[in-house]
């Protein structure tokens, strides 16, 4: 009989809700590193049999898109961010190699057109499978939030980025 913290560790199923549409076609494409900028624009394409769930969604300026990095292979606990010459843990970073192959992005929304949200600032390949979508609600004040190993790495090189 497994332990009961373990029966949480069958593989869990999702679908996606939709696929990004975006420029990038290959991951070569999407600007990374110190000072890098998303600023491209895209479409969330969602499901037509789910647009019901999009009701409401054009008041909020900006969303959370949680997707797929359908495209990575493996996971590395520990690696090195192009923002940084030392090496920091996954759960520390953005990177693609995770345990879960799980990205999160926060984009602007621009104008809703059905089942279509078109957005900016994306930072994933098209055709991106979408897992969920969540309006953007910052609660935590700017002088409260603490960088770590960025606001470090930025110092040694002597001036910040984003
Ligand atoms: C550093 S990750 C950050 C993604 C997201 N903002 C996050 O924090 O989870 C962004 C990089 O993921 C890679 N990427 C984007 N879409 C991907 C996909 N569908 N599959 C695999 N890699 C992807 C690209 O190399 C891109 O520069």
């Amino acid at each position: 009989m497994e332990p009961p913290e373990r029966q949480t560790m069958d593989p869990l199923l999702m679908r996606p809700v939709g696929w990004v549409r975006s420029p990038f076609h290959e991951i070569s494409e999407i600007p990374k590193g110190p000072g890098a900028e998303h600023t491209a624009e895209g479409v969330l394409e969602i499901l037509p049999e789910l647009v019901a769930g999009l009701t409401d969604i054009e008041g909020f300026s900006h969303l959370f898109v949680i997707w797929v990095f359908h495209r990575s292979e493996g996971q590395e606990l520990l690696g090195m961010p192009p923002t940084d010459d030392r090496p920091h843990g996954v759960f520390a970073t953005r990177s693609p190699l995770r345990p879960n192959p799980i990205g999160l992005s926060v984009v602007g929304l621009v104008r809703r057109e059905g089942n279509r949200l078109h957005v900016s600032g994306v930072d994933m390949l098209d055709g991106t499978p979408i897992l969920d979508i969540k309006p953007c609600l910052s609660s935590v004040p700017q002088e409260k939030l603490r960088r770590g190993w960025l606001a470090e790495a930025e110092a040694r090189r002597g001036k910040g980025t984003r």
